[in-house]
């Protein structure tokens, strides 16, 4: 098997038990946005993230790590840019926009490693919650977000919401 039909399975089948769990609790009733730590090791994680009408993440990077991504319930868009130039210790950055990718129940995508620069977001007119998970290989504890408008840079801390169920004080990030 493939590395990535490996992955595509892992997702699925935890896909199925994320959906049964997600109707027994009142998921969303607890924060806008939860990331659901559900299973690591040194060679991958795997994270779930909730997202409210309307939520868009920071424009970031993946550490140089491959990430895949399937969503389960609801549809995403993901919002890939180029960059153009990057200087970080200056906190400096020019990038453009690419491509955009839709994901749904049926589209898991992988970032593509040359160009790893997107956000995602869940558009008002979708008018529904949704599920994304995140398959990180290997685990990174940060990133680099960026500014289109600002032109700049930073590196950032990720932080958990939750891990293997039990939820962690809040930390700033
Ligand atoms: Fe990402």
């Amino acid at each position: 098997m493939e590395t990535g039909e490996a992955i595509h399975t892992v997702a699925m089948t935890e896909q199925k038990a994320f959906h049964g769990w997600n109707q027994r609790c009142s998921l969303f009733q607890v924060v806008a946005q939860i990331e659901q730590k559900m299973n690591a090791c040194s060679l991958y994680e795997l994270l779930a993230i909730c997202w409210e009408t309307g939520q868009i993440s920071a424009i970031h990077n993946h550490n140089d790590q491959n990430c895949w991504m399937a969503v389960p319930m609801g549809k995403l868009i993901v919002q890939n840019y180029h960059i153009l130039d990057q200087d970080l210790d200056a906190g400096r950055c020019r990038i453009e926009k690419a491509d955009v990718i839709e994901m749904d129940p049926t589209d898991p995508v992988a970032v593509n490693p040359n160009s790893p620069v997107r956000k995602v977001f869940n558009p008002r007119e979708f008018g529904n919650r949704a599920i994304s998970f995140h398959i990180y290989s290997r685990p990174f504890s940060s990133c680099t977000v960026f500014s289109e408008d600002q032109k700049t840079c930073r590196d950032v801390d990720l932080v958990y919401t939750s891990e293997y169920g039990i939820r962690k004080d809040r930390a700033v990030c």
